[in-house]
């Protein structure tokens, strides 16, 4: 399938999608968010993609909302909002539950809608020179549709209501230091750094990364009891599903032919 406001690429089990529109700093019209939520089901499917990468084209990773295309187009235009809102969703449960790891790759500027991004995926790399805002307050509007809920998950509340009320900007190390992003490299290295991490997960077992990741996504929202029950089932369906592959994982130890505490078992023996 072609698309016209990314581009998609498949290689060594990684998919990469780089938001296309560099003219417009990458910014989200409904065309991407339409091409977001397609290509996203496309490559759940892909059984030749384990990881997942998203990145940004040119100088920017993602300048938000498309403040003209998205907000003001379609102001008086009740139907295409309600359409553009509904496939805008991708950045929120569509890629917080995506059955692969993900990764953000944050190679440029980052504001508003595009936090939602950052956050919904499982790790953040960026840029030590990306530039991140929440420029809402900016242009007379407060950080909406999962944009606050995502600061409020990752921030300490009072560099959460700082980003947010003053609408400053920070970089890439900052994100780090705030833990926004999982890690910051320099530019020059971030799309290879990347390309490092994301091999790694390639080569785990993914019917386990995915339990591994379901585990975590939805035992948040379960009170301590029900989360203990839940994962002992939760780890019964991972035996059952994975052909009770942590057997082979234990020969293997038991056998002295790998350290699990330092590398992987050979899963597809
Ligand atoms: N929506 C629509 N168009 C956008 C955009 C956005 N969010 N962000 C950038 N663009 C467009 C600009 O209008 C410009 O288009 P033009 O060449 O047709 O005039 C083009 O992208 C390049 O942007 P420009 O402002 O010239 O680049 P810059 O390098 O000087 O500044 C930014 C980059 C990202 C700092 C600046 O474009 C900006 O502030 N964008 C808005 C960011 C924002 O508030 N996003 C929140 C949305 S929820």
């Amino acid at each position: 399938m072609s698309y016209r406001t990314i581009q998609v690429a498949i290689e060594d089990n990684i998919a990469t999608i780089t938001l296309n529109r560099p003219e417009k700093k990458n910014a989200m019209n409904p065309t991407m968010h339409h091409e977001m939520s397609s290509v996203l089901d496309e490559l759940e499917y892909d059984e030749a993609v384990r990881v997942l990468v998203i990145t940004g084209a040119g100088d920017s990773f993602c300048a938000g909302q498309d403040l003209k295309e998205y907000f003001y187009d379609l102001q008086d235009k009740p139907a295409d909002r309600a359409r553009a809102r509904r496939e805008a969703e991708w950045r929120a449960n569509r890629l917080r539950l995506f059955p692969k790891p993900t990764i953000a790759a944050v190679n440029g500027w980052c504001f508003g809608g595009a936090f939602t991004i950052v956050a919904s995926c499982d790790i953040a790399v960026a840029a030590e020179e990306a530039v991140f805002g929440l420029s809402e307050v900016n242009f007379g509007k407060l950080p909406g549709g999962h944009v606050t809920r995502a600061v409020t998950d990752h921030l300490h509340p009072k560099d959460a209501l700082f980003y947010i009320l003053t609408g400053r900007t920070f970089d890439g190390k900052k994100a780090a230091e705030m833990k926004f992003v999982t890690y910051a490299v320099p530019k020059a290295r971030l799309m290879e750094e990347v390309k490092t991490l994301a091999g790694e997960l390639a080569k785990k077992n993914p019917v386990v990364l995915r339990s591994a990741k379901e585990a975590y996504r939805y035992n948040l929202a379960m009170d301590y009891e029900v989360a203990g029950a839940w994962l002992t089932a939760k780890s019964n369906e991972l035996n059952y599903l994975s052909g009770d592959t942590w057997k082979n994982g234990v020969e293997q130890f038991k056998r002295g032919e790998f350290r699990p505490g330092l590398g992987n078992y050979e899963w597809e023996r």
